[in-house]
């Protein structure tokens, strides 16, 4: 894991070592008036210290002018670019409107973009600033703790096409990455929740400890409570960091993190993206991922009963309700992950340590099969606190 050292004003940071493209993340409470004064000191922008924030309109009025105010401090030029809220505004449209309005304010090579925002800004923006002038600074302020746990660490930018979710997108790695926990008190739960399902599969891949954080504290952690938040988004970031170190382009190490989404992103596409937040089905494949593990004889029943466990209390779902395996199979297959007759599966060993084998499309088939079953018979427990929060939904699917 990547070493994190707290200074004085209890903010943790966690370096991302990757030669001359190292940065640092920081994550800290109530800092986000601080962020002029610490991007001055990394002194990234020329004279005129021209930065353009990339957001959406909510974040804007929730924690854009604390932004704007800390860098106009600092003698910053700002211009604040407004692009929609949702997965829409991730695409090719929004990135001629961004560039567009970076060269209407002749924006250099040592001018700044800023995302103040989750996931979806973060990749559109991040996507925006590798490509314009072949390359200009980036910083992700990220606010939903996907952006903060995932998505701001390692690099990845992308945007949709029609034809599919991040089809174009660049390696580029941003030059700080400011996150402050208290901006998730705004958050939707269910946006919480969903980012909860990474932080635990970081506990599973990687970090026992952890998991026996969140094992512990969960009322804490569902209620919100800040130094659980910094806990948890530290040590999430340390570990993002040193896979990402250790693997920048996904040619190895770097594919544990796909623990628990080859089932989870068949899910996402079998319905069409509107039943279940990412997370959501997320922690269905990392229930179905320690099923096959247990199966194909790497662990134990109780380490499948813990993660399960843990997720129901997490208030997620375990079991796929109303979706066939063979809906979800055909998604499968679709996904680049499938070779041939084989699926290369990030499997549990123990908490805190998978492994990545490839497992006979037959025997997924059949474990697929009898996987709402077995989990059922075996763990005794199903979606009810899931479905408590959410109504149900889930239940309406689209095949
Ligand atoms: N680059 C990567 O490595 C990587 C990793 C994971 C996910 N992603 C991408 O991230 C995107 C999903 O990101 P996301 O889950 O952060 O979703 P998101 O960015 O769409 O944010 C979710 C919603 O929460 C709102 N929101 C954000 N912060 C808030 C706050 N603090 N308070 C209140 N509301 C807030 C947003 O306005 C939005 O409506 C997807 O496009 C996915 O492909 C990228
Ligand atoms: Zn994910």
């Amino acid at each position: 894991m990547a070493r994190m050292k707290v200074n004085r004003r209890g903010v943790t940071t966690v370096p991302v070592r990757l030669g001359v493209r190292s940065y640092p993340v920081e994550i800290g409470k109530g800092i986000l008036s601080k962020f002029g004064k610490r991007l001055s000191e990394l002194q990234l922008t020329s004279i005129g210290m021209k930065v353009a924030v990339v957001t959406n309109p909510l974040l804007l009025k929730l924690y854009g002018k604390n932004l704007i105010h800390s860098l106009r401090a600092e003698g910053f030029t700002v211009t604040v670019i407004v692009v929609p809220a949702g997965e829409s505004s991730k695409d090719l449209v929004w990135v001629g409107r961004i560039i567009d309005k970076l060269v209407a304010g002749k924006f250099e090579r040592r001018s700044a973009l800023i995302a103040l925002g989750g996931g979806v800004i973060g990749d559109l923006a991040g996507f925006v600033a590798s490509a314009y002038l072949r390359g200009i600074p980036y910083i992700h302020v990220p606010t939903t703790v996907i952006a903060q746990v995932d998505s701001s660490v390692g690099g990845k930018t992308a945007v949709n096409h029609a034809k599919g979710k991040n089809l174009i997108g660049a390696f580029y790695q941003p030059k700080l990455v400011f996150a402050d926990v208290e901006v998730l008190n705004s958050l939707d739960l269910r946006e919480l929740i969903g980012g909860l399902a990474e932080v635990i599969k970081y506990g599973v891949i990687a970090d026992a400890r952890l998991f026996r954080f969140l094992e512990a504290n969960m009322e804490r952690i569902l209620g919100r409570d800040p130094d659980a938040w910094l806990h948890l988004v530290s040590r999430a970031c340390a570990i993002k960091a040193a896979v990402v170190s250790a693997d920048e382009r996904e040619g190895g190490r770097r594919r544990i993190l796909n623990y628990g989404h080859t089932l989870g992103h068949a899910i996402e596409t079998a319905t069409s993206y509107r039943c279940y937040t990412h997370g959501e089905a997320v922690a269905m494949g990392m229930v179905f991922a320690a099923q096959l593990s247990v199966e194909e004889g790497l662990c134990g029943v109780t380490t499948a009963k813990r993660q399960y466990d843990l997720i129901v209390k997490a208030g997620l779902p375990t079991v796929m309700p109303d979706l066939s395996s063979a809906a979800v199979m055909h998604a499968m297959d679709r996904d680049k992950k499938v070779v041939a007759e084989q699926v290369n599966f990030v499997l549990v060993d123990r908490i805190g340590r998978v492994r990545i084998e490839t497992v006979e499309r037959q025997r997924i088939r059949s474990a697929l099969k009898s996987f709402r079953q077995n989990i059922r018979s075996r763990f005794g427990r199903d979606n009810r606190r899931f479905e408590a929060h959410h109504g149900g939904m889930g239940r309406t699917f689209v095949h």
